[in-house]
């Protein structure tokens, strides 16, 4: 019972920090946008997405904590919903936040929101209101290759690959702001608001001298009707919004969500117990079978080799009607564990079934009876088969992410499709405690018995701070380690849509063994 009490109380505090990021820039900047006949970025989404469709927003905590929090979202909103029965990746600025510029998390977010476009051949639709390069962080946005370029690339790329790429232009978009309407295959300008220019006004007279307002350089009517900039002029926010829809309907064959194989069936435990069953005190351990049982269809599995290397547990079953090889952790990883797990994940690689990893791992088991029976090799093993398995791989941080088990288990490293995280979860190299022995341990050796205990209890002191602040999943989060943090009840809706989007995509079907391990 005090673990449901205190798992309700993370709940809440992710509640509240959610809703938090929803204000976007604040009442005044908020109802400045209004009065200026423009609509907020989700209300925005709303309208563009068909009604009743999911709307799977993707980090929306990025930035959380960092610049005096006075960057909600990271200034943009991304995510995944139906337009026309069509799965779609929105990508759409907040105007109300630093004039929706681009900060390092603002283009991490938005090459991420580009990555699993590409990946699920999604069709990107990109609703423009944006300032360009946040220009006091130009050096961590601008020159490398990860940084504001590379969505450009990826937008390049991605239309040339037969993947749709269509804007829309709310605001004045200079500068990178401009490029994205620019490089789109099809655009449409919202007149009066919508702006599109490589330089604006203060870049102009700065560069040339020139004197011009922001319309005649970059407006709607002079880019419909002079140099072909954009291909659509709406006279309001909704008519852009709708031609948008209707730029879908033309994309030809319409790629509807995949539908699952088997009926969906709800579990029969209920997913909303998951609080009060799982502890926060990641020390105390608990059968995870009671986790699979809330996420799964008719909270049904069938265990694969359930007596052997039982701290990892491995099942065959279906979410959402999908069927899905779990693997999740029950205790730290032996070699027995990591010898089930890719034996597991090969099967499930050649019979063509998504794997999903439930992370709560310390890591594998050291010392020196687990060194002679090579947890080396044969943890290896594990990551080996994790890198090499072809079918889509999915990470849920239900508890620790330490050490190599987040190797194992398929880290960010490991290229999951989607990685979400519980608000109990922590993601580091190791735990607080660990890391402190380890670093004040490391110093007393090179101090060589001249270890001053005032010294060392203060490097102890702060180990543990920094491991506790950068474990913590809003540090995650806020770094776009993560897309996102979910609610555990979340977790199967969550991991049900994901598993549709690549449903009906064309399987590698070379041949591939199983090893018996
Ligand atoms: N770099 C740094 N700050 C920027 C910015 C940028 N590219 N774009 C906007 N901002 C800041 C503004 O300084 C302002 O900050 P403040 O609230 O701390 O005063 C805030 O974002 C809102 O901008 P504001 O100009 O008040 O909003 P707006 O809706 O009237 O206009 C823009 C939005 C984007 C049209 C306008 O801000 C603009 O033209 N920005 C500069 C664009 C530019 O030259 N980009 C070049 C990038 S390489």
């Amino acid at each position: 019972m005090d673990g449901a009490v205190r798992f309700d109380a993370l709940i809440e505090t992710l509640r509240d920090r959610q809703r938090t990021m929803l204000a976007g820039g604040g009442a005044a900047l908020v109802q400045r946008h209004r009065a200026r006949g423009k609509i907020a970025v989700r209300d925005r989404i709303d309208l563009l997405l068909d009604a009743g469709s999911p709307f799977l927003e993707l980090s929306p905590l990025a930035a959380y904590g960092l610049y005096n929090n006075e960057l909600p979202s990271a200034g943009i909103v991304t995510g995944i919903g139906l337009v026309h029965d069509t799965p779609c990746m929105l990508i759409a600025s907040d105007a109300t936040v630093k004039g929706g510029s681009f900060f390092a998390e603002t283009v991490r977010k938005h090459l991420r929101a580009q990555e699993i476009a590409e990946q699920h051949r999604l069709p990107c639709i990109y609703l423009v209101d944006c300032g360009g390069a946040f220009l006091p962080e130009q050096d961590r946005v601008f020159p490398d290759r990860d940084h504001f370029g590379g969505t450009f690339y990826n937008q390049c790329r991605m239309s040339a690959a037969g993947i749709p790429q269509i804007s829309a232009v709310f605001g004045g978009c200079t500068a990178g702001g401009a490029y994205i309407p620019a490089l789109s295959d099809q655009v449409v300008m919202v007149r009066g608001t919508g702006r599109i220019h490589l330089g604006g006004p203060p870049i102009v007279k700065a560069a040339i001298n020139e004197i011009v307002d922001g319309e005649t350089l970059g407006g709607a009517d002079m880019h419909a009707t002079v140099s072909g900039v954009t291909d659509h002029v709406a006279d309001t926010e909704i008519e852009a919004i709708g031609r948008l829809r209707t730029i879908v309907l033309g994309f030809g064959a319409l790629r509807r969500a995949a539908q699952p194989p088997f009926a969906p069936v709800p579990p029969t435990e209920d997913p909303e117990q998951l609080t009060s069953l799982v502890p926060v005190d990641l020390k105390k351990p608990y059968d995870v079978h009671a986790v699979l049982s809330r996420i799964v269809d008719d909270s049904s599995f069938q265990e694969f080799k359930p007596a052997y290397g039982s701290s990892l547990v491995t099942v065959f079953a279906r979410i959402h009607g999908f069927p899905v090889g779990i693997l999740a952790n029950n205790g730290v990883l032996f070699s027995e564990s990591a010898l089930k797990g890719a034996h597991f994940i090969e099967l499930c690689d050649q019979r063509h079934i998504p794997l999903l990893f439930l992370q709560n791992i310390t890591g594998f088991m050291v010392g020196t009876e687990a060194e002679r029976a090579g947890i080396a090799k044969h943890s290896a093993k594990l990551v080996y088969a994790v890198s090499n398995a072809r079918v889509p791989k999915y990470t849920v941080l239900i508890g620790g992410s330490y050490g190599a088990g987040n190797y194992g288990m398929c880290g960010r490293g490991f290229r999951p499709r989607f990685l979400f995280s519980w608000p109990n979860s922590r993601i580091a190299t190791m735990s607080p405690e660990v890391a402190a022995t380890v670093v004040t341990e490391l110093r007393r050796q090179s101090l060589k018995g001249a270890a001053d205990d005032d010294v060392i209890a203060e490097l102890d002191r702060r180990t543990r701070e920094q491991f506790e602040e950068q474990s913590n999943p809003y540090y995650a989060t806020a770094r776009l380690w993560d897309d996102g943090i979910i609610e555990p009840a979340q977790t199967r809706d969550v991991l049900g849509l994901c598993l549709a989007l690549s449903a009906d995509e064309a399987r590698d079907t070379a041949p591939r063994p199983v090893y018996r391990m």
